[in-house]
C-alpha cells in the first residue's frame, strides 16, 4: 500500500488519542471496541480481552494490505464464544500443558485444575487469555494492557502475579515485551503470544489450508517427543532431515512435505494431523532470526527473534470449520475457518519444564519475590520477492 495511506493511519490514531486525552476520559477503544496502533508498512489492533491481537495489516508482493492473522470482526464475540482457541492473547501465568495437573515447588505439591484430559491447559479456565486486561499506555504505536493475577483466581496457582504486555509497531515491525513479577511467593511463570497466522488471508484460489506455507527454523532439529494427549514424554529428539519435524535442514520446507508420506497423521496426538509440539533453539547467534513463515502466494514472509528457548507449533487440527472468517479475510465462497488452514506459533520455554528437571527448566520456569520475568519477541514482514 502507499505510504500516504500508512501516515493518514498514523494521522487518525495520533487524532484519536488527542481526542481521548482531551476529552479526560480514560484510553478508550474505537467504537468497533478496537486499539490500534500503526507505522510504515504495518498495522495491529487490539482489544483488552486476552490482551488480544484481532488484526494486523501487512503488505503483500503487490503493495497490498492484508491481514495476515485469524480472529473476529466483532469485538465482544470473543468473551461469548468461550470455545475460541486462544486467538492471539496471552495464555497465562503458565502457558500450555502441566501433566497430571499438578506440581511440586519447594516439597509442595499444588493440584490445578484438568481442563484437557487429565493435564491442565494453559493455567485451566480462568486463564489470562480469558480475561479483560486494562488498558495503562497507549499512543500512536504502542499499547501496554496489565493484569493483576490475584492468589486463588488461576486454580491452584500459588500466589499473585502481576504482568504488562506492551506491543509497538515500527517500519513493518511488530514487537511484544511481556514483564512480570510474583511479588509474594514462587509460582510457575511461563507465558507466550499465542498467535495464529495464514499469510494468504485465505484468498490464495488454489487452497486455503497451511500446507503450502514454507517455515525454516535454521537452530532447531531438537524436538521434544509427546504422547496421545501432547504432552511431552520427557524424549528428546533430533528431526532426521526430510522427517516430518524437520524444519531446519532447509529454508524452504513446506509445513505439509511429509504430508504425501502419511507421517504428519498422529504426529500431534491421537486422530491428529499436522503439528502440536515443541522445538528447541540451540546455539542461536545474537538477535538471529530463529523462525521464518513465508508464502509463496502472496509473497509476504514474516521472521521471529525472541530471548526464548523454543516454540510451540499447532496447524489448527482442532479447527472444525465452524468459526467464522474475518470480513478481512476470505473469498466469496470460503468464508469459515477449516482444519489445518492456520498456524499458531508461540515462543516459549519448554512444555510441562515444571514437572521435568531432566531438562533443567525448573528454575527457569518458577519466579518468587525479588525476581522480574521478561519475555520478548518481535515479528518482521517483508517480502520473498
Ligand atoms: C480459558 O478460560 C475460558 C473461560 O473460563 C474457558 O472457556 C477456556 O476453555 C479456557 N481455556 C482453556 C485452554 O482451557
Ligand atoms: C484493572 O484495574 C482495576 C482497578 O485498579 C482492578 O480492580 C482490576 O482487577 C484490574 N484488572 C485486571 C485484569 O487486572
Ligand atoms: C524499514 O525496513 C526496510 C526493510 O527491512 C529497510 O530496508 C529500511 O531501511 C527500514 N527503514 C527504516 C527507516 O528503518
Ligand atoms: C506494570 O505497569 C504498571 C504501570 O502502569 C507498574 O506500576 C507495574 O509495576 C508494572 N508491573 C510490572 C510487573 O512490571
Ligand atoms: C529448496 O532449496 C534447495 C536449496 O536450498 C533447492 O535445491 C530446492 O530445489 C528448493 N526446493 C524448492 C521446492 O524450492
Amino acid at each position: 500500500m502507499g505510504s500516504s495511506k500508512w501516515i493518514l493511519g498514523i494521522i487518525s490514531s495520533v487524532v484519536s488519542v488527542m481526542n481521548v486525552v482531551a476529552g479526560g476520559v480514560t484510553m478508550e477503544p474505537a467504537e468497533d471496541g478496537r486499539y490500534t496502533i500503526t507505522a510504515p508498512g504495518i498495522k495491529a489492533q487490539f482489544i483488552t480481552y486476552g490482551a488480544t491481537l484481532t488484526n494486523l495489516f501487512v503488505c503483500d508482493k503487490s503493495g497490498k494490505e492484508v491481514d495476515v492473522v485469524l480472529g473476529y470482526d466483532d469485538a465482544s464475540f470473543y468473551a461469548r464464544d468461550k470455545s475460541h482457541p486462544t486467538y492471539n492473547s496471552i495464555p497465562g501465568r503458565y502457558a500450555n500443558r502441566i501433566g497430571k495437573a499438578q506440581f511440586t515447588i519447594d516439597g509442595k505439591t499444588y493440584r490445578t485444575q484438568r481442563n484437557d484430559g487429565q493435564n491442565t491447559l494453559h493455567s485451566g479456565t480462568n486463564n489470562w487469555s480469558y480475561r479483560n486486561w486494562n488498558v495503562t499506555s497507549f499512543s500512536g504505536d504502542s499499547i501496554t494492557f496489565s493484569i493483576v493475577d490475584e492468589e486463588g483466581e488461576s486454580t491452584g496457582m500459588p500466589g499473585q502475579v502481576d504482568a504488562n504486555v506492551t506491543y509497538t509497531v515500527a517500519n513493518g515491525t511488530w514487537s511484544i515485551k511481556m514483564v512480570a513479577t510474583s511479588p509474594k511467593t514462587q509460582t510457575p511463570l511461563m507465558l507466550t503470544h499465542h498467535t495464529y497466522f495464514n499469510l494468504d488471508a485465505y484468498r490464495n484460489p488454489a487452497t486455503s489450508l497451511i500446507w503450502d506455507h514454507t517455515l525454516s527454523m535454521p537452530y532447531a532439529e531438537r524436538y521434544l517427543a509427546i504422547d496421545s494427549n501432547s504432552l511431552p514424554t520427557g524424549k528428546v529428539l533430533t528431526a532426521a532431515a526430510g522427517s516430518a519435524n524437520d524444519f531446519a535442514s532447509q529454508a524452504n520446507l513446506t509445513l505439509g512435505h511429509a504430508r504425501s508420506s502419511s507421517q504428519l497423521r498422529g504426529n500431534c496426538g491421537n486422530n491428529c494431523e499436522g503439528y502440536n509440539g515443541f522445538w528447541i533453539f540451540d546455539n542461536v547467534p545474537r538477535d538471529a532470526v530463529v523462525l521464518t513463515l513465508a508464502s509463496l502466494w502472496s509473497g509476504i514472509k514474516a521472521e521471529l527473534r525472541t530471548n526464548q528457548i523454543g516454540v510451540v507449533l499447532y496447524t489448527c487440527a482442532w479447527s472444525d470449520g465452524s468459526a467464522n472468517l474475518k470480513r478481512t479475510q476470505g473469498t466469496g465462497s470460503r468464508k469459515r475457518v477449516e482444519k489445518s488452514s492456520c498456524i499458531a506459533i508461540e515462543a516459549q520455554d519448554y512444555v510441562d519444564g515444571i514437572n521435568h528437571r531432566e531438562w533443567d527448566r525448573v528454575d527457569a520456569q518458577i519466579t518468587g519475590p525479588g525476581e522480574t520475568y521478561i519475555w520478548q519477541s518481535s515479528w518482521s514482514f517483508g517480502t520473498i520477492m
